[in-house]
């Protein structure tokens, strides 16, 4: 069985990344969206709130499972017996820092490949940070992120 892993900090998750997630999970028999646990990135919703938007936004993809990890990418992988990492680049800007930990983790695990997929060009503009940013700001983000949590997103800054 293939098992491939699309990891990521989905704070919150956009359409950019379910676009990725449909189209990845083409590609295997199961695709693991793994939510990193303790993002330096200092993350706007808790764990819970972006496994549940996850949930939201893939109701309808049968075979994805979502999963949270902490510490190493490559240990989380081996647990899952994954042997895919899929990454999602939405321009030249994305590719230092993803070649960075490709090599990283090719250089801890070497049977473990990183899988990289160009984003739709609709999407390529997107990240989840400029939401927040609109969201923060009351500007719209229908049809950046999936319909079933614009609510809760705008939510979130407006109270
Ligand atoms: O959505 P993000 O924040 O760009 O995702 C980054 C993520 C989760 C893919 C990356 O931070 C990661 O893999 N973290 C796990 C820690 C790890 O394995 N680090 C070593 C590889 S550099």
């Amino acid at each position: 069985m293939r098992v491939y892993v699309y990891p990521g900090s989905f704070d919150p998750v956009t359409n950019g990344h379910v676009d990725i997630i449909k189209r990845a999970a083409l590609l295997c028999d199961k695709l693991i969206v793994a939510v990193l646990v303790n993002s330096s990135k200092k993350p706007s919703f808790t764990l819970e709130e972006r496994v549940k938007l996850l949930h939201c936004a893939l109701a309808d993809v049968p075979n994805v499972e979502i999963e949270s990890f902490t510490g190493l990418l490559i240990d989380f992988m081996r647990k899952k017996k994954a042997s895919v990492i899929i990454k999602g680049l939405r321009a030249v800007s994305d590719f230092e820092y993803e070649l960075q930990m490709a090599l990283l983790n090719k250089n801890l695990d070497p049977k473990i490949e990183t899988l990289f997929m160009m984003a739709n060009i609709n999407y390529s503009f997107l990240s989840s940070s400029s939401v927040k940013e609109l969201a923060r700001n009351k500007g719209r983000i229908d049809g950046l992120v999936p319909d079933c949590i614009i609510d809760e997103v705008m939510n979130k800054f407006n109270q």
